[in-house]
């Protein structure tokens, strides 16, 4: 490469704000929630979105399964496998230096406890996760268990769990009419037991993500379950308007990227076509002889 061709790299913390501890550790959900502070959770998949995410100081970075949507373009998360999650945190692993990061146990990756440890264990070794997130109540509690007991960080998700969207009758939302809500509250209660740091819940009446919150003396995350949850997740894509189509009830817009894209790529286009575009200011010439710049610098 030559000399004036050097490739920029983005700063780290352009954008930073005062943004509290260096690392946001398991410990600081819980002190978050007892503090009134809400959490900040989005799902990142690569690198450059993660710089972006730890410069607006967000606290919890997820590499979900969602990923089988938004990256893939599947229907459901299911298609999603440990390698996919694993190539993915560690990619934004590289990217953060603030965030907690959670990577995500795909569908069949914490069937039986031998299976979860090993699945696990890559998230956090090859991953770079600092613990991992998985579906399920009651089921799972065994699970949670051994995971915890090998010192890996779990953080439970309840509610709506995507992965059994087929046992669901679809993406519907839980928790609703007192046998349901029950069953929840007894979920919650007992994946704390088993020592979950934090928990997902999705899609629930906000009544009973409330219920939830009050009950519980680690952090609740809400995706779809209102305001009286302690912090909230979104999905970065949906979040971002990177698929404008895409906005169920649960989700904003927090700016129109999707069609700023298509925006640029109609200008990049027009450009290219009209000829404007390499200009001289992007375009590489002969490098000024070293004999030039030495007479230069001597006058
Ligand atoms: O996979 C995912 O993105 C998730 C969040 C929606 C919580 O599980």
């Amino acid at each position: 490469m030559q000399e004036n061709s050097t490739v920029a790299v983005p700063p780290r913390g352009l954008y930073a704000v005062d943004s509290g501890p260096a690392r946001i550790r398991i410990h600081h959900l819980t002190e978050l929630k007892h503090k009134r502070q809400r959490i900040t959770a989005v799902t990142c998949y690569d690198a450059t979105f993660a710089r972006l995410v730890d410069s607006a100081a967000i606290d919890v970075v997820l590499v979900g399964d969602s990923l089988g949507n938004v990256i893939q373009g599947q229907e459901t998360t299911l298609q999603v496998t440990v390698d996919h999650i694993v190539y993915h945190c560690a990619a934004v692993a590289r990217g953060l230096q603030r965030a907690h990061l959670v990577a995500d146990m795909p569908f069949m990756s914490y069937r039986n406890v031998d299976v979860a440890l090993q699945n696990a264990g890559r998230m956090l070794a090859q991953g770079h996760a600092h613990a991992v997130k998985l579906e399920g109540g009651l089921e799972v509690v065994p699970i949670v268990e051994a995971l915890v007991a090998a010192g890996i960080p779990v953080m439970g998700h309840i509610g709506l769990t995507p992965q059994s969207v087929h046992a669901l009758g679809g993406n519907r939302v839980q928790g609703r009419g007192d046998r349901q809500r029950k069953r929840l509250l007894q979920s919650a209660q007992a994946l704390q037991a088993a020592g979950c740091y934090a928990l997902v819940v999705e899609a629930i009446p906000a009544a009973l993500a409330q219920e939830l919150s009050a009950a519980l003396t680690i952090a609740t995350i809400g995706i779809g379950a209102g305001a009286g949850c302690d912090g909230q997740i979104l999905v970065l894509y949906d979040m971002l308007g990177l698929n404008p189509q895409f906005k169920p009830k649960f989700v904003k817009h927090f700016a129109q990227i999707g069609e700023a894209i298509v925006a640029a790529l109609g200008h990049y286009k027009a450009e290219v076509q009209a000829g404007e575009f390499p200009a001289p200011e992007h375009t590489y010439n002969d490098p000024t002889p070293v004999a030039a710049v030495k007479r230069q610098a001597h006058g």
